[in-house]
């Protein structure tokens, strides 16, 4: 069983930061992508249900588009939450690593873990997000689940124009990759020196952690973990929905 289910260490407190402010260009247009909805209730609202589901998190601050700061507010507001949760918005930036920043900015002090969890990955296991949490409290400054890839990789040089035959440069060894996911976990400090020191532009918090030297450690993830990214994902992610209501019972 996961400790996660057992109290806090004294005053070791959890919060979850969801970027949520990207536009979701790949997924076609309209609004969004963490306001679209899969099965009737908006992403979002899904990615922050799948985090507070978590006992351990006690907050959760979620960075919106930043026309939409008001919106996200009256969604919280208008969807059942758990009540020991609490709920902080702000207005998110142009890059993903802005975004959490600023949600990093907003964080009260006793909160010494902080999870990022990706508005776009809505149908997370809690089991998952605890597995993090748990990584993290026995001392690991920063986690990432991560699955097994099922296809090979190659490294290219990628072409000028898209659609060109592009030159392979390598085929990496598949058994040594990981296809990395959210919720990723850190300890406060470190995430926050993270985002003070690297400047580079990067595509996931961990790689932050990795720049400053420090050990980031690999947990097993979900394939309900995956990220709506492509029209197909909205699908699988609503056949996910459909598969856990039949599981359910209702
Ligand atoms: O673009 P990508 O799919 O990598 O985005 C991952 C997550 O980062 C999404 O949940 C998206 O809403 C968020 N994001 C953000 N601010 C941006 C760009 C992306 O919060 N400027």
């Amino acid at each position: 069983m996961s400790d996660v289910s057992r109290p806090s260490p004294a005053g070791v407190r959890t919060a979850a930061v969801i970027p949520a402010a990207g536009r979701g260009v790949r997924l076609g247009p309209g609004a969004p992508k963490a306001l679209r909805a899969l099965n009737g209730t908006p992403m979002l609202i899904h990615a922050v249900r799948a985090l507070a589901a978590s006992r351990a998190v006690s907050l959760v601050v979620v960075v919106a588009p930043p026309d939409e700061t008001a919106e996200v507010k009256s969604l919280l507001d208008a969807h059942a939450l758990p009540e020991r949760t609490d709920f902080l918005v702000v207005p998110g930036g142009e890059s993903r690593q802005e975004s959490v920043k600023r949600g990093l900015d907003v964080l009260p002090p006793g909160y010494d873990i902080v999870l990022v969890h990706d508005a776009a990955r809505p149908l997370v296991p809690v089991d998952t997000v605890d597995a993090v949490i748990d990584a993290v409290r026995a001392g690991a400054p920063a986690v990432v689940p991560a699955l097994p890839l099922a296809d090979t990789v190659k490294e290219v040089e990628p072409a000028r124009t898209p659609g060109e035959p592009e030159p392979v440069l390598a085929t990496p060894e598949r058994a040594r990759l990981r296809a990395v996911q959210t919720p990723q976990g850190f300890d406060r400090e470190t995430l926050v020196r993270a985002h003070e020191t690297v400047t580079d532009n990067v595509t996931d918090d961990a790689s932050m952690v990795e720049q400053l030297g420090l050990t980031v450690v690999v947990v097993p993830g979900h394939e309900e973990a995956f990220k709506v990214t492509r029209p197909l994902d909205l699908v699988l992610a609503e056949a996910v929905l459909a598969r856990r209501r039949l599981n359910d019972g209702f």
